[in-house]
């Protein structure tokens, strides 16, 4: 073993994750843990990053061009989350940043909370919860907390990647008709990956008994509308007035994958008037949402803390890939689940 004066590289890691993986980056670089949960002032990440070949870095952390430029020695942002929308994918190209993600590993721990959301407010779960902690239920009545069926309701998915198909295979359980508009269809901006080529896309639509359609048959079909696509500037605001107009009346909408993808204004006077039957939101606008925020006067909204990701087993699998991301770095490759795979790498070289 290797003194620890001897280890060559230094790694930022902006929050406490978990610990099995910190101790394996650990074996093969000098890490500087921000012990805390909440992010690092902008001043104290530039401060950390200075002198830091790597950083293990969280979607609340920004990486814009210049806290970027400010970091002569990065190689590598190695980002907990599948999104990358908190980094100036540009920026770190030209600087010859790497930045990693953790695609994949967190598909079916997402698609979880997108059903549980979509039911959630079909079922009234949240509201019935709260009227029952309230004392208000007196007796069984015939007509209390009536819901929504989501069996046999059609669900329209907008984006066909991992995630939006493991939100189909749960739906096919429930006897649900599943249609899905792709990054590729007409309100497509980046193409889809690997992961999704249009022929295995389509492979794995006919195993969930998905049907693509254009995102107008989307909206105008669907009971239930399920987000699942990255934040690009292609995407941001693409559920705007227009699209909710567009959608059925009483639709329910459920978004796990930016808040900046919907317009909230928008989705919050849809609900007040009725043309929604109902939301639920893993992320908004701003985040964390402001408590005085109108959205939250709703009953048929249920918001949760941007928690897709958060369970014990994904956040370690997440955590792991984080740390190979860096270590590929480290190793002179590409990370092996890169954002910006066409990047030449630039990683410094400590004696
Ligand atoms: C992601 O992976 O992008 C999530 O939003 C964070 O868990």
């Amino acid at each position: 073993m290797p003194a620890r004066t001897t280890i060559a590289h230094r790694v930022f890691v902006t929050r406490p994750i978990a610990e099995a993986a910190i101790r394996r980056l650990a074996e093969s670089a000098r890490v500087d843990l921000w012990d805390d949960d909440a992010p690092p002032p902008p001043a104290d990440l530039a401060e950390h990053l200075r002198p830091c070949d790597a950083v293990l870095a969280m979607v609340s952390d920004r990486f814009d061009a210049a806290t970027i430029a400010g970091a002569p020695r990065l190689g590598v942002i190695s980002n907990l989350a599948v999104g990358v929308d908190n980094i100036d994918l540009a920026a770190a190209t030209r600087a010859h940043v790497a930045v990693g993600h953790t695609p994949g590993v967190l598909a079916e721990t997402t698609a979880d909370l997108a059903f549980a959301l979509m039911m959630a407010v079909a079922r009234r779960v949240a509201e019935a919860d709260r009227f029952v902690r309230a004392g208000r239920w007196r007796m069984w009545t015939p007509r209390l907390m009536l819901g929504r069926d989501v069996w046999g309701a059609t669900l329209g998915i907008v984006g066909w990647g991992a995630i939006g198909q493991a939100v189909a295979r749960r739906a096919s359980g429930f006897g649900m008709r599943v249609i899905y508009a792709s990054r590729e269809t007409p309100m497509a901006g980046r193409r889809a990956r690997a992961s999704a080529t249009p022929a295995r896309a389509a492979t794995n639509a006919s195993a969930a008994g998905a049907e693509r359609v254009a995102l107008a048959q989307l909206f105008a079909e669907s009971d239930f509308i399920s987000l699942n696509l990255p934040l690009t500037a292609e995407t941001r605001g693409m559920i705007g007035r227009t699209q909710i107009a567009a959608m059925k009346r009483g639709a329910i909408l459920v978004n796990t994958a930016r808040g900046a993808i919907v317009d909230q204004s928008a989705l919050e006077r849809a609900l007040r008037t009725g043309h929604l039957g109902g939301a639920g939101l893993d992320v908004t606008a701003t985040e964390p949402i402001d408590p005085r925020d109108p959205i939250l006067e709703l009953p048929n909204v249920v918001i949760t803390p941007h928690i897709g990701s958060a369970s014990h087993a994904t956040r370690l699998k997440m955590a792991e890939l984080a740390v190979d991301n860096i270590l590929d770095v480290f190793a002179g490759r590409i990370p092996r689940r890169c954002a910006n795979p066409a990047v030449k790498l630039r990683v410094a070289r400590r004696k």
